[in-house]
């Protein structure tokens, strides 16, 4: 049955094929930059609109304050000043550029009183120009209107996502079409006999002296019948949050939603780091559980358990310090925290919290079709005490421990967040913890608050505080796997356990954050890794997993590729993204740096390189375990 393999070889060709066509169509067919007002010496970025603010007061110097109005609670920053009129028709001007990616606040003052002459709320669109005008309504009268001009429209920034979008949409309709036909009997038939490819194979392979296709290594591990419990949709869903990392981390085209957050809410890039500890936890538990089954001792688990934590904790410091950032040996600005140490850590305390209480999986619930037991909780009951007794750790540090000349329990962003009050506040105790454990020079120098908030401290968004959550996160991730063993033979109680999961998890995260972004007791933050991000990202979680069980592990609908093959060897995908990801061809010159398209086109190929390289090593069965 040579289905499988075609399908894999034929959806390989077609993504490099894919991945270039949309290459030849997007490439840098002239610049898209307009041409800029040299005078003003404004040059446009991407995501960046042109405004001309035209003051035709005679007696007023404007001064012109701006922000997003995304930014919670900022204070406004001075964009420009803008002079008075000379004289009538000689109006003054300033040419500033504005972000685009979020609605706009403009507030126009008066320089010398700083009293308000209007205020704006708009959308500005990349690359466009507009002109504010300021004037008397008429002469001689003093209301004042004011006027934005749109003197040439924006470019819509957000093709390039749409294309892309949609020539992925054709490429899964034509593989699955593809193996629809592969499928059919006749159809293989007919193409064996219309041209004998299987022969020219043969001779093909027999020159090269590679073995014949026939006996060709067969993907079965994941067939029902097979003995340890392998579930692809773990597998499958662990690919995915890999493959949409490396893509977030390559840059995601320079999109606003594929970048982390600045501090409160959740955009795409946020979503992946969660959901892969997440996988992680069910994973331990999962192998953990056929291991001590097959009779493999505790004691030399935990030896196995120290020596991998050991070993992601170092890999991990040295994939965020790559060195030519330091200067020869110097350990004085090593990053400490990253995302490899917290997984490490992450897996050292849950993996060695469920081999402490393992118990034997209990056979009746497996067996008996009525059981609908809160069994996987309740034989976990010391694991659940240990992890809430960790999240109240969690809780009572960053809303009680005192933070000099901060307020107890600031949650906030600091910077010009919250009026400018609490500058140097950024992330609380959250921020302050590490930086008095860690030291300033060993943490994440450029966090994603600095991009709103304009915070100045440095901040770890992999820092110690926030490693209690993702334990949380992979806790929640092994009751997964303990749903998926404890009833493996009942397709209707898995689901029926994940939707509770989902909805509970979800529930509590309204109520943690009311429902909003930023009003809320603790809001959803990346950074932080508060209470409300794990509820809500292991709520999405578990309705994936509702999702994927039955189609790709009961049904066999769907086999998981690609995402399967990256998320069968994870750590050299992850590992290999981070250490290439300035060579060639994951990175090349752009003709255009401020253009989207290009840098879409550039990550999306280098994110489909390390599909197709993880497809390349699971054919050749090259896996990197630690
Ligand atoms: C923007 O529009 C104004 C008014 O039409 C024009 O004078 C200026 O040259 C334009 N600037 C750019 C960079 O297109
Ligand atoms: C506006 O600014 C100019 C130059 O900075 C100054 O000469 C002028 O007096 C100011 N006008 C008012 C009304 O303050
Ligand atoms: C501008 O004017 C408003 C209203 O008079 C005032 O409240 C505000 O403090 C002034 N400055 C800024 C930066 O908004
Ligand atoms: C905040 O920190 C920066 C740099 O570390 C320092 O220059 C500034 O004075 C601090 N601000 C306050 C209000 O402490």
């Amino acid at each position: 049955m040579a289905g499988a393999g075609s399908a894999g070889r034929a959806l390989a060709a077609l993504l490099l094929a894919a991945s270039v066509l949309s290459a030849a169509l997007l490439a840098p067919g002239g610049s898209s930059t307009p041409d800029l007002d040299k005078k003003k010496h404004v040059e446009l970025k991407m995501d960046q609109a042109l405004l001309l603010i035209h003051n035709e007061l005679p007696e007023t110097n404007l001064t012109v304050y701006w922000n997003f109005d995304r930014c919670y609670h900022c204070l406004l920053q001075v964009l420009a000043t803008v002079p008075q009129s000379r004289k009538a028709g000689r109006p003054g001007v300033a040419a500033v550029a504005v972000g685009t990616q979020h609605g706009s606040i403009l507030q126009l003052n008066d320089t010398a009183e700083d009293k308000e002459v209007c205020r704006l709320e708009y959308k500005f669109g990349e690359f466009g120009n507009y002109s504010f005008l300021v004037k008397h309504v008429r002469d001689g009268v003093s209301e004042i209107a004011c006027d934005l001009v749109v003197n040439k429209e924006p470019v819509d920034s957000n093709l390039p996502v749409c294309i892309a979008f949609l020539v992925g949409v054709a490429l899964v309709i034509v593989v699955s079409f593809l193996r629809f036909l592969l499928s059919l009997e006749d159809f293989q038939n007919w193409i064996s006999k219309a041209i004998n490819s299987r022969e020219t194979d043969r001779l093909i392979n027999s020159e090269l002296g590679s073995p014949s296709r026939a006996s060709d290594p067969q993907p079965e591990a994941w067939r029902r019948s097979a003995a340890p419990l392998r579930l692809r949709c773990v597998d499958t869903f662990r690919g995915m949050a890999l493959i949409l990392m490396v893509f977030v981390n390559y840059g995601g085209g320079k999109y606003w939603y594929f970048k982390h957050s600045s501090w409160n809410g959740l955009t795409v890039a946020d979503l992946v780091f969660p959901w892969f500890v997440f996988i992680m936890g069910a994973s331990i538990f999962l192998s953990m559980a056929s291991i001590l089954q097959r009779g493999c001792s505790k004691l030399r688990l935990l030896g196995k358990i120290v020596w991998r934590s050991f070993l992601l904790i170092c890999i991990g410091i040295f994939v965020v310090n790559p060195n030519y950032c330091l200067g020869p040996l110097s350990w004085e600005k090593a990053r400490i925290p990253g995302v490899l140490q917290r997984l490490g850590a992450t897996y050292f305390v849950v993996a060695v919290l469920e081999l402490l209480f393992a118990k034997p999986v209990p056979e009746t619930c497996a067996l008996e079709r009525s059981c609908f037991s809160l069994l996987d909780i309740t034989a976990s009951w010391p694991q659940w005490l240990f992890v809430l007794i960790l999240e109240g750790v969690w809780l009572a540090l960053t809303f009680f421990l005192p933070v000099p000349g901060c307020p107890t329990g600031y949650l906030g962003p600091g910077g010009i967040g919250d009026g400018g009050r609490y500058r140097n506040c950024t992330g609380g105790a959250a921020g302050y913890v590490d930086r008095l454990l860690l030291g300033d020079q060993h943490l994440y120098q450029h966090p994603s608050s600095a991009v709103l908030y304009h915070t100045e401290v440095a901040y770890d968004p992999e820092g110690i505080l926030g490693t209690i959550n993702s334990i949380v996160m992979a806790f929640l991730g092994v009751q997964a796997g303990k749903i998926l063993l404890y009833y493996k033979d009942q397709t209707r109680g898995i689901l029926i356990r994940f939707a509770a999961w989902g909805c509970l998890l979800g529930l509590v995260s309204v109520a943690l954050t009311k429902a909003s972004e930023n009003e809320g007791f603790i809001p959803v933050n990346k950074n932080l890794w508060s209470v409300s991000y794990v509820t809500t990202l292991s709520s999405l979680a578990f309705l994936i997993l509702l999702a994927l069980y039955p189609v790709v592990d009961v049904k066999g609908l769907w086999t998981g590729a690609p995402f399967f093959y990256p998320g069968m060897n994870s750590i050299l995908v992850y590992v290999g993204h981070e250490v290439f990801a300035s060579y060639f061809p994951f990175q090349w010159k752009l003709g255009d740096q401020q253009s989207h398209k290009e840098h879409l086109v550039q990550n999306t190929v280098a994110t489909a390189l390390w599909v197709l390289i993880a497809y390349v090593l699971y054919k050749k069965k090259v896996f990197w375990k630690i």
